[in-house]
C-alpha cells in the first residue's frame, strides 16, 4: 500500500481547503431550519465554494468505480440515512437530524468535513446520538500521533460506541486524502489496538465515524448513493481532515464554527 506523505508545503495548502470546508458549513448553519429543502441548502454550498471560495466542489459528477455520477455539491443524510444522501426538494422537518458533508477542492488538494445538525426542537435521543458521535470521532483523533496505529484509533471510537448502546457502520470508512478525494489508508472505526498501519508525521486522512443507534447492518437506495440504516433506526456522523504532526495531530478543518472538542480533550 502506498500512503502519500506530504511536505509542510501540501500541509500549508491542505489546510485553506480544510478551513474552506468548515467555512461551508459554517455558512449554511443558520439556514439549517424547518422548511428549507436539502437542494436549496446544496444550491447554498455550490454558489458560496465556487463564487465566493473559488474552489470545486469535489462531490459534484464524483465517480468512483461501480457508481453512477455523484449529481449534486454536498451530501445531506437524514435521521436514518447513514451517509451520501442526495440533496432533494423535501424540506426539512422540526426534530430530524441531518449530517451535512463538504468537501472542497483548492488548488488542487482537498478538505473533507461533516457535522450533525439538529432541525429545529430534536428529541432527546436524537441529541444525545450527534453529541456521542462527535465525542466518538475525537476519542478517535485524540489517539493520533507518530507510532500509534490505525487500529488505536479503531478501537477507541469501536469501545466507547458499543459500551454505550450504540453500533459502528463498518461498510464506510475514513481514507486518506490530498490531491485525490479517497487516497489509501482506509481509516476504520472498529478494530483492535496495536494493529494496521503505524502513523508517520506528514500523513493525512479522515475520521468520520457512522454510528447507530439500533443495530449497525446498512442497506443501499435504489439511487446507487443514499445508505440507510436497516432497523430504520437513527444514524450520526462526523467528520475531520487530520494530519500526524510530530508530536501528535492538528486537525485540519477548523473554522471560526467548528463546534469546540470535548472536554477530554487537553484535560
Ligand atoms: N465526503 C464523503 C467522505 O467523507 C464522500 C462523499 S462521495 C460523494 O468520504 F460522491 F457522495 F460525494
Ligand atoms: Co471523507
Ligand atoms: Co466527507
Amino acid at each position: 500500500m502506498t500512503i502519500t506523505i506530504k511536505s509542510a508545503a501540501d500541509i500549508a495548502a491542505m489546510r485553506i481547503a480544510g478551513r474552506l470546508a468548515s467555512e461551508v458549513l459554517d455558512m449554511l448553519t443558520p439556514h439549517v431550519k424547518p422548511g428549507i429543502t436539502t437542494e436549496q441548502l446544496d444550491k447554498l454550498a455550490h454558489d458560496h465554494i465556487v463564487n465566493v471560495q473559488q474552489a470545486i466542489p469535489a462531490p459534484l459528477n464524483y465517480c468512483p468505480p461501480g457508481y453512477t455520477p455523484y449529481p449534486k455539491s454536498v451530501c445531506t443524510s437524514i435521521n436514518h440515512q447513514v451517509c451520501h444522501g442526495i440533496p432533494n426538494d423535501r424540506p426539512l422537518k422540526n426534530g430530524d437530524i441531518v449530517n451535512i458533508d463538504v468537501t472542497v477542492i483548492k488548488d488542487g488538494w482537498h478538505g473533507d468535513t461533516s457535522r450533525m445538525f439538529v432541525v429545529g426542537e430534536g428529541s432527546i435521543a436524537a441529541k444525545r446520538l450527534c453529541n456521542f458521535t462527535y465525542e466518538a470521532m475525537w476519542k478517535g483523533i485524540a489517539k493520533v500521533k507518530p507510532g500509534a496505529r490505525l487500529g488505536d484509533i479503531a478501537h477507541a471510537i469501536q469501545s466507547f460506541a458499543e459500551s454505550n448502546g450504540f453500533s459502528v457502520v463498518r461498510e464506510f470508512c475514513g481514507h486518506g486524502i490530498g490531491q485525490k478525494f479517497h487516497e489509501e489508508p482506509q481509516v476504520l472505526h472498529y478494530g483492535r489496538p496495536g494493529t494496521l498501519e503505524e502513523l508517520v508525521p506528514g500523513m493525512v486522512f479522515t475520521i468520520e465515524p457512522m454510528i447507530n443507534a439500533g443495530r449497525r447492518e446498512i442497506r443501499e437506495m435504489g439511487d446507487g448513493w443514499t445508505i440507510v440504516t436497516k432497523d430504520r433506526s437513527l444514524s450520526a456522523q462526523w467528520e475531520h481532515t487530520l494530519v500526524v504532526t510530530d508530536t501528535g495531530y492538528e486537525v485540519l478543518t477548523l473554522s471560526a464554527g467548528s463546534p469546540p472538542p470535548p472536554a477530554f480533550i487537553n484535560a
